[in-house]
């Protein structure tokens, strides 16, 4: 087993629990004041959650479409009706659509309720349940209502990825690909625990910094511009960690276009994405003006165009990026 400390700046600090069978450490990160315990989940996740107090279950629909206001609204009346207060527990049981919708809840119902993860995808254990972003869709975006709302603990138990779906487990290998170029750690070579764990700690390292991502935090986002804008043109048909990895492989292909990068640094993008089996060029069904409309809407782009690109000193955010360049290289993933 192994737990990674986050220690963040305004002096909240919570365990990230890793390891086989880790999940009968779960009462233990319950804050001592909880009566009772809302457990947020979905019909097919399937882990028998025992909290040791008195706990009732809140289902939520799967896919990105349950990541709404309206989930939000119904699970909000529903810990109502059961008389759900300040003094219980939210525990968000599942992927990143259940801890990103169950901590949103926890976060504005009774403007603040505790919350707890028990992540059950690669793609949660890696990033979703990790570091207190908690949000829902709209029509015109995604995650563009939301609220930053730290868990008390996250439970990361490698026993639950055993029935992961091979999708699931591809989407979270997209992620996985991102933490590659943040640090330039060779994962791939090392075993799915101790990547797990690697991926944490580089995660815990950046949030503890900038927990509101007021700057380092951002590069977190490395790929997500273009990944984000397919997967809300494309209806959410692709899943988040496979648009990802293109959207890895169009940043360093901008990067290139903009002349911050060498081609062997592009080439090295696209052996560890293909060494995931990950996609590398975008679905011929999503249009590009669709998808220059969408990355006008990313929560980073506070002037025109905004990117995470690589250069001579690593990740940085990069604003204002011509049209222009953006359209040539939309070609390089066709
Ligand atoms: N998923 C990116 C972040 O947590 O900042």
């Amino acid at each position: 087993m192994n737990e990674v400390q986050l220690e963040l700046n305004s002096g909240v600090t919570y365990p990230v629990i890793v390891g086989n069978g880790v999940l009968d450490r779960l009462p233990s990160l319950l804050p001592a004041i909880s009566n009772r315990a809302a457990i947020v989940t979905q019909k097919k996740i399937g882990v028998n959650i025992q909290t040791g107090i008195e706990q009732k279950i809140f289902e939520i629909d799967d896919g990105e479409e349950a990541k709404s206001l309206t989930t939000i609204e119904q699970l909000c009346s529903a810990f109502a009706q059961w008389g759900l207060t300040r003094a219980d527990v939210v525990v968000g049981v599942g992927g990143g659509v259940v801890t990103d919708v169950a901590g949103f809840a926890a976060a504005t119902y009774h403007r603040g309720v505790a919350v707890v993860h028990v992540a059950t995808t690669l793609l949660a254990q890696i990033d979703a349940a990790v570091g207190g972003k908690t949000g829902v869709n709209l029509p015109e975006g995604k995650n563009l209502v939301g609220a930053f709302w730290q868990p008390s603990g996250v439970i990361c138990d490698l026993d639950t990825l055993e029935t992961l779906p091979e999708q699931e487990l591809r989407s979270g290998l997209g992620e996985l690909a991102k933490y590659h170029f943040l640090t330039g750690d060779l994962l791939s070579e090392m075993e799915m625990k101790d990547r797990i764990v690697r991926a944490v700690e580089i995660k815990a390292e950046i949030v503890n910094q900038d927990e509101k991502e007021q700057g380092k935090r951002a590069l977190l986002n490395y790929g997500h511009t273009l990944g984000h804008a397919i997967e809300s043109v494309g209806n959410y048909g692709i899943k988040h960690g496979e648009a990802v990895a293109i959207g890895l492989i169009y940043a360093a292909e901008l990067a290139h276009t903009l002349g911050r990068i060498d081609n062997d640094r592009v080439l090295e993008h696209r052996r560890v994405i293909e060494s995931y089996d990950l996609p590398t060029v975008v679905p011929s069904v999503i249009d590009d003006q669709d998808l220059l409309s969408a990355m006008t809407r990313d929560k980073k782009a506070l002037d025109g165009y905004t990117f995470i690109l690589d250069g001579p000193e690593g990740l940085e955010i990069v604003r204002g990026v011509e049209e222009i360049s953006i359209k040539e290289t939309l070609e390089k993933v066709r």
